[in-house]
Parts: structure tokens; C-alpha cells; sequence
């Protein structure tokens, strides 16, 4: 089985946590104030804050901005359950905005129409790694975090993603272009969104053994050991984005000759992060359904997956918040099929990938 996006882990990984575990220090420490350093520098901003996860940074982000209980926020359906699951954690509620046929990133034309007096933060997700239109939600006034959780290395126009909003979220979860495993990233260029980030991360450390607690926080933080494998990873991470934009490419080709399949929209203005390459699935003119041809697929030995069903319509969101229609999203949760992308994956597997989509596509089609 060609795994779906295996991580890129090699000695110099391996030998960091090794170091590490040698140290003798293993939770929070020098190589997680190394990270928040030389990742401010990699995102083009002032604070960076090392947490337990991309979940945490996102839920965290949303607490330092004083969204509570009363409050809504607007997010995009079409992402990983976790950017609404904070709200909800918060005791806010999620508004969820139609997403844009070409890219399925949150539709900025139709998020005016959904501010109302209790907005308190507008929540975007970049999937796949292509920026959402972000200047137009700017020009609305409202805090924005954005889940950058897919975008380490993007750039909305030339401007980094990192530094354009009140705070950017981002995850080093196992599959992710920088992945450690598990953390996660905020990233601000507000010292008072940074401040309550890192009290609500852990606590506040005094002179000596003194500590105090501003806030009744959390425990998000991230261990060196973590710290350590995401900093060798930054190490290569232009190297890797090399290998992945050659399986992009072997992927344009290919797609481009098959009827009913289409990749999301890259942006040329923007840099994409490369991350997941999406393709739509047409079942009329593919010839089957996006689950036909999963199904099929794995019978050729090629691990796929979904990004993402719509968040609305899965069971504690459609039974706590009925009656949501969001057309473009809907069907694009039947539609995307994503393809094997992985530094850790060779061309030929990626042509290996090509090879079988194209088999199935003509057994399909026939
Ligand atoms: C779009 C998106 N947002 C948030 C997350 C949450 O990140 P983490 O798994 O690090 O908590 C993920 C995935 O992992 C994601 O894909």
C-alpha cells in the first residue's frame, strides 16, 4: 500500500530526540524556545508560542482575544473539525460561511452578510495550503486568527502567512509540511495576544520556585522532545517543498488529460504551501462517485483521503445547530478525494499513483 502521506523522518530527526532524551530535560525547555525563535523568524513575525497542538493554538488564540460565551464566530465548513470544535470550547458559537467553488476557502463575499453585533472573530482556514482571499475579510474591522494549519510556508500576494492577522495558527501534527508529531504554533505580532496565549498555555513563572496564575489556563505546552523533531524538519523544509512540487506536477499532468477530475485552484499570485493535493470528482463525468474511486483505488494499493466533509453536516453540529444549507460546501464534501503527497514518497511512487488513478479512471469511463 502506497501510505497516504507517510512522515519524512531521517537521522537528523532521530539523533535530535536522542540529544534531547540525553539532556535530561524533556518537557518545555531550550529547543521549544529555539522553535518559537526560529520560527518567528521563518514566519516573518514578532511572537511565536510553541503548544501541545494546532488544536490547542487555535483554541488558545481564541481565548487570548476574549471570545467567550455569548459570542460567534465566523469559520469555513470546509476544514478539519477542530476549527469549530474550539469555538465551541470557548462557549462561543461557530458561524459557518459558504465556501468558493475554486479553492474552497471561506467565500469573502459572503461573510458580510453573516456579521451580526455578536461577532467577535472571524476564524479562515487556508486549505491545502492556498491562502484564502484574506484582504477583503481584513477590511471588515473583526479580529481574525486564521488556521494556517496547512500554510508553514504560504504567502498571501508576497506577504507571509504568519503575520497579517490578530493571531496564525498553525499545527506540527504528523502529516503537516514542519510535523513533529503533534504541536502546534500561534504566531502575532500583538504582545498582548501573545502574553495571554503563553499565561493560558501553562502559567506565569515568578523569580525562583515562585509562580502566579493571571488566568485559569490550560496544558498546551510543548515538550522539547517534540521541539526538537520540529526544528530538524525546519532545517529541510525547503527541500522537501522541492520534492512535493514535483509530485504536484506529475499530478498536473496527469489530471489534466482525465475527464471529471480537477484539482482545487492555485492562486498564482500567492505561494501555496503545497500540502495537500485535492482533486473534485465528477461522478457524472468520471464516470463514479468520489467513494468509487477511494474504493477503487485502495484495491490498487493507493491510500487516499477526504479534506474534509463539511463540518455542519456531521452529527454533533447538525443536532446542535439544524437547518444549515451551504450548497458549495455539500457537494464538495462528496466531490474531494485527496491524492499521496509525502517528501517521504519517491516520483516513482507518485507515478505509481498516477499510473493506477489513470486505470481506474479509464475502467470508469469506459
Ligand atoms: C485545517 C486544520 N485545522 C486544525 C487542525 C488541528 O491541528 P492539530 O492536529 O495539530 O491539533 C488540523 C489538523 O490536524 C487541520 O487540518
Amino acid at each position: 500500500m502506497l501510505s497516504f502521506q507517510p512522515p519524512a523522518i531521517g537521522d537528523e530527526e532521530i539523533d535530535a530526540v536522542v540529544e534531547t532524551l540525553r539532556s535530561g530535560w524533556l518537557t518545555t525547555g531550550p529547543r521549544a524556545v529555539e522553535l518559537e525563535r526560529r520560527m518567528a523568524d521563518y514566519l516573518e513575525v514578532e511572537h511565536v508560542l510553541a503548544l501541545a497542538s494546532g488544536t490547542a493554538a487555535l483554541h488558545l488564540a481564541l481565548a487570548a482575544l476574549g471570545v467567550g460565551p455569548g459570542d460567534e464566530v465566523i469559520t469555513s465548513p470546509i476544514t478539519w473539525p477542530a476549527t469549530a470544535n474550539v469555538i465551541v470550547h470557548t462557549g462561543a458559537a461557530p458561524v459557518f460561511v459558504d465556501v468558493r467553488d475554486a479553492d474552497l476557502n471561506i467565500d469573502p463575499e459572503l461573510v458580510p452578510a453573516a456579521v451580526t453585533e455578536r461577532t467577535k472573530a472571524i476564524l479562515p482556514v487556508h486549505l491545502a495550503g492556498q491562502p484564502c482571499d484574506l484582504d477583503p475579510i481584513h477590511a471588515l474591522g473583526i479580529p481574525v486568527v486564521e488556521d494556517a494549519a496547512h500554510a508553514a510556508e504560504s504567502r498571501y500576494r508576497d506577504r507571509k502567512i504568519g503575520s497579517l492577522s490578530d493571531a496564525t495558527c498553525f499545527s506540527l501534527y504528523a502529516t503537516k509540511n514542519i510535523a513533529a508529531g503533534e504541536g502546534g504554533l500561534v504566531a502575532t505580532n500583538r504582545s498582548d495576544v501573545a502574553d495571554a496565549v503563553r499565561d493560558l498555555r501553562l502559567m506565569r513563572r515568578g523569580d525562583g520556585s515562585l509562580y502566579d496564575i493571571p488566568v485559569a489556563g490550560y496544558k498546551a505546552n510543548l515538550s522539547d522532545i517534540l521541539g526538537a523533531i520540529a526544528l530538524a524538519q525546519l532545517d529541510k523544509v525547503e527541500r522537501h517543498r522541492e520534492r512535493r512540487a514535483r509530485q504536484f506536477a506529475l499530478y498536473d499532468e496527469a489530471v489534466a488529460e482525465l475527464d471529471g477530475i480537477e484539482p482545487l485552484a492555485r492562486d498564482p499570485r500567492d505561494t501555496h504551501a503545497l500540502h495537500l493535493y485535492v482533486v473534485r470528482i465528477d461522478a457524472d463525468e468520471a464516470g463514479a462517485s468520489r467513494d468509487d474511486y477511494q474504493r477503487a483505488l485502495a484495491d490498487e494499493n493507493i491510500a487516499t483521503s477526504i479534506h474534509f466533509l463539511p463540518v455542519h453536516t456531521l452529527t454533533y453540529y447538525r443536532e446542535r445547530f439544524p437547518g444549515i444549507s451551504l450548497p458549495v460546501a455539500e457537494r464538495a464534501g462528496r466531490e474531494v478525494l485527496s491524492l499521496p503527497v509525502s517528501p517521504a514518497h519517491s516520483d516513482d511512487d507518485i507515478r505509481d499513483a498516477v499510473t493506477a488513478l489513470r486505470r481506474v479512471h479509464a475502467h470508469f469511463t469506459a
